[in-house]
């Protein structure tokens, strides 16, 4: 099973994924995780490139080519192995946020960056994505004082962020089954406890795990 997590920065993913790969290892699946961009020797400096302030001169057409390179390497050295031993890839981030980012928030074609997509993770899409959402000030202003990193895409205007949301929100109201949209704004517990309810909701053999 292939389970992506998405949503505005700020929206706590990272932090979620660990103690949710650790849950399901004791329910007794094998798990692994990853993160994008990065992932492999090679994303990690792809995403370098994408994330460094001094490349504030990006095109949006290099930034998309960019996280599909990295997409590209990653599907193929890690989740598609992987999947095939028959174990959970849990990815934090995927190519529903080159939709998000690059399609709703730089404006540029939907129909054409799913196609991009199919291209470079040769038609892999994942079974689940847990959508968490937040306001997208509210989701800034914790990368601010929360006092980790500043990237480049962070630092774009907040009507872009703004728009990213509403993407993430149409897609998952288009798309609910494999699409939940969870409240990033309850506390970490409270999140942690709704993820792994959607995740075992979806597992075969659920019950014997609930
Ligand atoms: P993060 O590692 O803090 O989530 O930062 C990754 C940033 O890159 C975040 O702002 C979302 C953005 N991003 C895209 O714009 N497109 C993509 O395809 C991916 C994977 C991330």
């Amino acid at each position: 099973m292939f389970i992506t997590l998405e949503g505005p920065d700020g929206s706590g993913k990272t932090s979620q994924i660990k103690p949710l790969a650790e849950f399901l290892r004791e329910q007794g699946y094998s798990v692994i995780t990853t993160c994008e961009p990065g992932g492999t020797f090679i994303s990690d400096q792809v995403r370098d490139v994408l994330k460094n302030l001094k490349n504030k001169s990006m095109h949006p057409r290099t930034e998309i080519l960019l996280f599909c390179a990295a997409r590209a390497q990653l599907v193929e050295e890690i989740i598609r192995p992987h999947l095939a031993q028959g174990e959970i890839v849990i990815s934090d981030r995927y190519a529903d946020s080159t939709l998000a980012y690059q399609g709703y928030g730089h404006g540029y074609d939907l129909d054409f960056l799913k196609n991009l997509l199919d291209f470079a993770t040769g038609g892999l899409w994942p079974d689940l994505t847990l959508y968490l959402d937040i306001d997208v000030e509210e989701g800034l202003n914790r990368r601010r004082v929360g006092g980790g990193e500043w990237n480049r895409l962070d630092d774009y205007a907040l009507s872009f962020h703004r728009r990213v949301r509403c993407g993430y929100l149409e897609m998952a109201q288009n798309n609910p089954t494999r699409w939940q949209i969870l409240d990033a704004c309850q506390s970490p517990h409270e999140v942690q406890d709704a993820l792994r309810k959607a995740i075992l909701k979806k597992l075969p053999g659920e019950t014997l795990h609930t």
